[in-house]
């Protein structure tokens, strides 16, 4: 299950970070996505409809692969999974979510920054982990640099990735995929702006492609 996921995430090589309050939105918002290029999303459970978003989403449109992200308890992670949730994505490394996920098969992708923290995920088996909050951590040569001890770990880089620095990151070996809000803020899915989310998640797509291969 979590190597399937995986693979189709690395495939996409970019996952749209969605904060969505408004439920009604959410087919709209799942259409822009397709329709630009990227069938996936995470949806940060910080609204009160985000959850009922993410049912929406996934009961209305099986083939984008959605996923919860901000979950910070167990709880949070049932009441993902009960809605649809197809992975787990928390901004820290949170035992219970971890355990809560791995004993129903849900892939999860915990937030580290440090050694310490690698290390730690490193133990629960994980190898594939949230990179948070990515640039002003210090971006791809931080990265690079606390990875480089820990062998096979990859990561999905979060926080301040966008247009311009995308490509740079994808040229990773380090890296599986990179997650960000700036394709779809959510001033412009309150707003009902699709056609601008569609614009940019296309847009997120050729930069993807003009990625070259890095260290
Ligand atoms: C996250 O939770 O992963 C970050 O808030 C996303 O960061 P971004 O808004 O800078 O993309």
């Amino acid at each position: 299950m979590t190597e399937a996921i995986l693979d189709r995430l690395r495939r996409l090589r970019i996952l749209p970070l969605i904060v969505i309050d408004d439920a009604a939105r959410a087919d709209a918002l799942a259409t822009a996505l397709v329709e630009g290029g990227l069938p996936c999303a995470e949806v940060a459970f910080r609204t009160r409809g985000a959850c009922d978003a993410l049912r929406r989403m996934s009961a209305e449109h099986p083939e984008v692969l959605v996923g919860a992200g901000t979950i910070l308890t167990d709880g949070q992670a049932d009441e993902a999974r009960r809605a649809g949730a197809r992975f787990i994505v928390s901004p820290g490394l949170h035992p219970r979510v971890v355990d809560y996920c791995q004993a129903h098969d849900l892939p999860v992708f915990p937030g580290v920054c440090t050694p310490t923290e690698i290390g730690a995920a490193l133990e629960k088996g994980l190898r594939v982990l949230k990179f948070f909050p990515a640039e002003p951590m210090g971006g791809l040569a931080f990265l690079e640099a606390v990875a480089a001890p820990f062998g096979e770990v990859e990561f999905i880089p979060t926080g301040g990735i966008n247009a311009a620095n995308l490509a740079s990151y994808l040229g990773s070996r380090r890296v599986a995929a990179c997650g960000g809000s700036w394709m779809a803020p959510q001033a412009w899915i309150a707003a009902g702006d699709f056609a601008r989310i569609r614009g940019e998640v296309s847009e997120a797509v050729r930069r993807a492609g003009l990625t070259t291969a890095g260290p």
